[in-house]
């Protein structure tokens, strides 16, 4: 989009000055054109974060039938699926081969029997039946490539699938339609996670290509490096499974998950394609690598939305640094997640399951939070490498914060008023969400966590702005349209931990992409205070010369900004103008700014819009990483 973003406008520029503009040179739509539009993908059903139970982290690829279905009945049994907890998803390791006649995936009939039709094809439909009718929804796996992550990383991996070359491309390239009608038409799932392993592994120079196991395809994503990711032929991939999904399933009644790891800067399309979209590379049970995860998703509170949200990954609660010996790592995790409006998606062999993990994982005030209507990723109103507070603003208006202590030592903290955007000087009711106490405070309180220990919160009180909300308190309701990246880069903001499988072996972990410099809720892109001629404000939007925000208005009479570019802007000479738009329709406007100057107040009547765009406009196309606030900007009754 930022690449289409600047030749756009510089072609427009260009031929503004030699007078050339005609019809066909119009073909290349200028993306900050306002179009009334909410542009988050309407198909797939994810209007709250999905909740279910899949296998990878419990058993990896050693997935059979029994252990399906006792995962299954434990939901059940345990009154965890009433809570939620309602998709139940096989990940890599079912298939057997893909038959050649006719290009039909046969399943590993000896883990799944049920699976066996007769009269030799095989089929899912008896296990989705047998889940559907017990109250649950199913959910499968495949690949974008031809081949699967399993087959491209694990050598000893269980349930490999079998036969020559060709019977062992069992991804869904070349095969979309067909594959698609199989698993979500004739068998019936109503979940996909689609994998990326077989166009990011499969190079020529790799040995298992090399040798002859597989065929060789692009490869299309280089995860360390988007230069080297053909970023419009993974999206087309991913955009021609969208399309096969809504031909096979018109009533719209499905899960689209794309699991890319945060690469092919998927940050900035999966929004208009997936239900869910993988943030980072796989978790591990680990405290170092939840973080990793958490901290891949926990900026980019703009970019989830109610049926398309940020997935840090599932849960590992249950195993490793997150087992019930380790009850303040495990009840952090899932805490976060609830507060990131993550997926809640279980890894834990079920079977096994104490009382004390179901309290955790069936906590009633943690799954409110994430499944709260509101849709609102929490927002960071204080982000440290020690400590960080979020907070997730609710439907009914009220609010929820955590606290995290990210170190393996005890901490104070002191959580303030003004990180809940409430007012000082009147009383500030907190529920612990584990313990049921209650206290009250004014102003601020001082909180003593335990290493690793996040303490959550509902709180109630006095806002401070109580005319309507900040749009930094509805981020669910903000989509960045238009980003106004142009080169995009590294995140330095993702933690780099001491990874269990890999140790110090190796130069470490680098910063790798993943939506650095994306707008952002109370900060600007790269994360400092949002400031203009010296002005500080503590709520805003903050973006990109050349951006487009969508907001939802659900039915605010009154948008109020104090608008201009940021003082962390590095150019001096860029300028930018500010545009509100009411379904399209122009409803204020600034001059053109720069740096330095004061904030410009933009208040517009919006009753009865029901998309407001905010575009920051700059004087050229290619303008790079200047920042621009819209400061206190508020939808007001
Ligand atoms: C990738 C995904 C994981 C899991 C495995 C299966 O690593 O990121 O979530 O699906 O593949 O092989």
């Amino acid at each position: 989009m930022s690449r289409a973003l600047r030749t756009g406008l510089l072609l427009a520029a260009s031929f503004a000055a030699t007078g050339l503009i005609t019809t066909e040179l119009h073909a290349a739509p200028d993306p900050l054109t306002p179009t009334g539009q909410w542009s988050v993908t309407a198909r797939g059903q994810a209007p709250l974060p999905p909740m279910g139970w899949n296998s990878w982290n419990a058993f990896n690829s050693d997935i059979d039938e029994e252990k399906l279905m006792a995962a299954a009945k434990a939901l059940v049994d345990t009154g965890l699926a009433a809570k939620g907890y309602r998709y139940v998803d096989i990940d890599d390791g079912w298939w057997l081969k893909r038959r050649q006649n006719d290009g039909r995936l046969l399943i590993r009939t000896a883990a799944f029997p049920s699976a066996q039709t007769g009269d030799g094809n095989t089929s899912f439909r008896p296990l989705t039946d047998r889940l559907h009718g017990m109250g649950l929804k199913a959910g499968i796996y495949s690949d974008i490539g031809r081949n699967s992550c399993g087959q491209a990383y694990t050598a000893d991996f269980k349930g490999q699938p079998e036969g020559n070359v060709a019977e062992r491309e069992v991804g869904l390239y070349d095969h979309i339609d067909q594959d698609i009608g199989l698993m979500m038409g004739e068998w019936g799932f109503d979940l996909i996670k689609i994998d990326g392993c077989g166009i990011r592994a499969m190079s020529p120079e790799n040995k298992l290509v090399s040798s002859g196991q597989y065929r060789a395809l692009g490869p299309l994503v280089d995860y360390e490096n988007l230069s080297r990711t053909d970023i419009p032929a993974v999206r087309d991939l991913y955009r021609r499974v969208g399309l096969a999904l809504a031909r096979t399933r018109p009533a719209n009644d499905y899960v689209l998950s794309i699991c890319l790891w945060g690469a092919a800067d998927v940050r900035s399309w999966a929004k208009e394609l997936g239900n869910m979209s993988r943030t980072s590379e796989d978790i591990s049970p680990n405290w170092e690598r939840m973080l990793h995860n958490l901290d891949s998703a926990s900026r980019r509170e703009l970019y989830a939305h109610p049926n398309s949200w940020n997935d840090p990954d599932m849960l590992y609660v249950g195993t490793g640094e997150f087992d019930t010996a380790h009850v303040q790592e495990a009840r952090s995790h899932m805490a976060l997640w609830a507060m990131l409006n993550a997926p809640l998606i279980i890894g834990y062999d079920m079977r096994k399951a104490t009382p004390e993990l179901l309290s955790i994982l069936g906590n009633n005030a943690l799954i409110a939070l994430n499944q709260d209507a509101g849709g609102n990723q929490a927002v960071l109103a204080y982000d440290g490498d020690t400590a960080q507070i979020f907070v997730k603003t609710l439907a009914d208006g009220g609010k929820a914060v955590a606290l995290l202590n990210r170190t393996g030592g005890p901490i104070d903290v002191k959580l303030t008023a003004a990180h809940l955007k409430l007012r000082e000087d009147s009383g500030i009711d907190l529920t612990d969400l584990w313990t049921g106490a209650q206290s009250r405070f004014t102003k601020e309180v001082n909180l003593h966590l335990a290493a690793h220990q996040t303490l959550v919160f509902r709180v109630a009180g006095a806002r401070a702005h109580p005319g309507g909300l900040y749009l930094s308190e509805m981020p669910g309701s903000v989509n960045p349209a238009v980003d106004g990246i142009v080169e995009p880069m590294a995140d330095p903001m993702v933690h780099r931990g001491l990874l269990p499988w890999r140790n110090t072996r190796g130069d470490g972990e680098h910063p790798i992409y993943g939506g650095w410099g994306g707008a952002r809720a109370d900060a600007t892109p790269y994360g400092m205070s949002l400031r203009i001629g010296g002005v500080n404000f503590s709520s805003g939007i903050g973006a990109l010369a050349n951006s487009r925000l969508e907001v939802r208005n659900a039915g605010y009479r009154n948008f109020a900004a104090r608008v201009g570019i940021d003082d962390s802007a590095l150019s001096p000479d860029a300028r930018v103008r500010f545009e509100v738009f009411a379904d399209g329709r122009s409803v204020a406007r600034s001059g053109w700014m720069k740096r330095g100057d004061q904030p410009v107040a933009l208040n517009a009547p919006v009753e009865g819009a029901r998309i407001i765009e905010l575009v920051a406009r700059g004087d050229r196309g290619d303008l790079q990483n200047v920042t621009v606030t819209w400061g206190a900007a508020a939808l007001d009754r």
